[in-house]
């Protein structure tokens, strides 16, 4: 059973937390970052957003890689029903909604039917995390996101910088910053390799302030 009792403030913000995103010029930000990443997609590749919120990360790799098939989970269904919204209101036919823990991110659940789905090993084409690792187990969630991932898979990981601001928001949000460091030997723990951090610009801006990003490929 999924526990969400310390997500509510999630749900709880859920209809102004996309707003939020847009006007405060962080979801511009996260678009220009990800922007200069040379993505290499295949037609039909699949493509995984664990804690996806209102779908910052799906809805712009929906929009730029229009024949993917991207999964969208988080466990707050307040916040999956926003994403369903806009997903409905802009015919986007490419990306399916999804309750789930990413403590166990091979359990996923419609979110219209219900109907749990598990996730075979070796299952998707890339995995991308936009401030959500920071509220599960890191290590036990990325040896399982491994193990779902294909060998040569991409893993990127958009993280809240460790700071003081980041502690004292952990602290009231109930959320855990990892180091770049930290990070980095846990993916090389769950066997990934080409790990390096990707820097966030000025022309990031704000989301530069608050978030240090992590890419990995998974060992062929
Ligand atoms: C900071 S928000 C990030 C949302 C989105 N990825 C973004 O970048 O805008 C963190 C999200 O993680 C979700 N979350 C928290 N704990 C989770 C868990 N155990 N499993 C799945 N999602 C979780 C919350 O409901 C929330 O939507």
């Amino acid at each position: 059973m999924m526990k969400t009792n310390h997500h509510l403030q999630y749900g709880s913000l859920a209809n102004i937390y996309g707003a939020f995103l847009t006007l405060s010029g962080f979801k511009r930000g996260v678009e220009s970052f990800l922007d200069r990443i040379d993505f290499n997609f295949s037609p039909g590749a699949k493509i995984f957003d664990g804690g996806c919120g209102t779908g910052l990360f799906a809805l712009y790799f929906a929009r730029r890689f229009p024949e993917s098939d991207i999964y969208a989970s988080d466990i707050e269904p307040r916040m999956l029903r926003e994403l369903e919204d806009v997903i409905v209101k802009d015919g986007i036919s490419n990306i399916s909604v999804f309750r789930n823990d990413l403590n166990f991110p091979e359990e996923l659940f419609d979110f219209r039917s219900g109907r749990k789905i598990s996730i075979q090993q070796n299952f998707f084409d890339s995995i991308l995390l936009s401030g959500a690792l920071e509220h599960v187990d890191a290590e036990k969630t990325i040896q399982r996101l491994s193990l779902i991932l294909k060998p040569g898979g991409s893993f990127l990981n958009l993280g809240v910088k460790q700071s003081p601001a980041g502690a004292v928001l952990g602290m009231v949000y109930k959320f855990k910053p990892h180091s770049l460091a930290e990070l980095s030997e846990i993916c090389r723990g769950a066997g990934f390799e080409d790990i390096h951090s990707l820097p966030l610009e000025p022309k990031d801006f704000p989301a530069n302030l608050s978030r240090v990003a992590i890419l990995a490929r998974k060992k062929i």
